[in-house]
């Protein structure tokens, strides 16, 4: 007998079957009934990358797979309008909901509501903050990787391949507020902090995107010409950031090592090429495991509070091996 189950038989026992069906758990986490299919929610926050674009589609490839009624949004980069998708899918009667946060507080009246509505809700690859709402109590789970030890590997790969003696680093930050964003920067700051050899004389964030993190880099590149290492929170700034280096008529892989997080198609043929040091997977693909989760919380299991992703690394030793297979 399995917790949930033991925990239900014996409140039951105390408190009389015809409460059983609301009341027999120790946690108050909204059930989840056992069907044959669910209308599923997703609210995605934006569409303008590719690592967002995989994520989304995994989630559509799963819904056939997995008997989902699926109702997907896109939130366009703003974190109050992926409040308002989840109010619209509580209203449109959704079973679950899946939620990647953009940002770590913003979004926590968005969990909260789905719980007071009788929801499930698992966060997917991004979280909300740990002081104000917990897996287990105002939501199931959080699905993802260990961003701090993202941060980490990166600082620790940089630290055992970079060629120079002083590190003049240059760190291109995530959207501010987001857990990703807060937990690269802590993984691989905490690690340089420890090297009186390598210093990080800029910090700005990219806002993830591409186009933001190539601006950013052209301006810091003008108060800091002697940058030779740059860490970009993902792979779409990180090319962002060999664009403007480029541009500036330096010689990334060469004059400057680049290393970033994720795992794109464009990273690894950019480490291929030369240009990019290593790049730290972080994997967008989470519509099986959300199907999997979610069918172990509907029978009834016990979910570990944090249903962690395992993240490979990437460098010129195996980028040919799996570029053909990125997104
Ligand atoms: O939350 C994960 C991050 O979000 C990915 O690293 C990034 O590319 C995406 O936008």
């Amino acid at each position: 007998m399995n917790r949930r189950t033991l925990l239900g038989t014996v409140a039951a026992a105390a408190i009389g079957f015809a409460g059983f069906a609301t009341a027999g758990f120790t946690s108050d986490l909204p059930p989840l009934e056992k069907k044959d299919r669910y209308k599923v929610g997703f609210a995605q926050m934006e569409s303008n990358n590719p690592w967002r674009i995989a994520e989304t589609k995994s989630f559509h490839a799963t819904a056939e797979a997995c008997n989902w009624d699926l109702v997907a949004t896109d939130a366009a980069g703003s974190a109050a309008k992926q409040v308002a998708d989840v109010d619209s899918m509580i209203a449109q009667g959704i079973d679950v909901l899946f939620l990647p946060p953009r940002e770590e507080k913003p979004l926590i009246p968005a969990v909260m509501k789905a719980k007071a509505a009788g929801i499930p809700t698992f966060l997917v690859d991004r979280s909300v903050d740990p002081n104000v709402a917990k897996p287990g109590e105002h939501y199931v789970a959080f699905l993802g990787s260990d961003f701090v030890d993202q941060g980490r590997r990166v600082a620790e790969w940089t630290l055992a391949n970079f060629k120079g003696d002083k590190g003049i680093i240059v760190e291109l930050e995530g959207t501010t507020g987001s857990s990703p964003a807060n937990d690269r920067k802590k993984g691989f700051d905490d690690v340089m902090a420890k090297h009186d050899n390598m210093t990080i004389v800029a910090s700005q964030s990219g806002d993830f995107a591409r186009d933001l993190g190539r601006q950013v880099m052209e301006t810091l590149l003008q108060a800091h010409p002697d940058v030779n290492i740059v860490y970009a929170h993902n792979d779409e700034m990180a090319i962002g950031a060999i664009q403007a280096l480029e541009l500036a008529g330096r010689k990334p892989g060469d004059d400057v090592l680049v290393v970033s997080i994720d795992g794109t198609r464009d990273a690894l043929q950019a480490i291929i090429d030369g240009k990019m040091g290593v790049t730290v997977e972080s994997s967008p693909f989470f519509g099986p495991l959300a199907c999997e989760t979610m069918n172990r919380y509907a029978a009834g299991e016990d979910i570990e509070h944090w249903v962690q992703v395992k993240d490979r690394i990437f460098t010129a030793e195996n980028a040919a091996d799996h570029v053909d297979e990125a997104y």
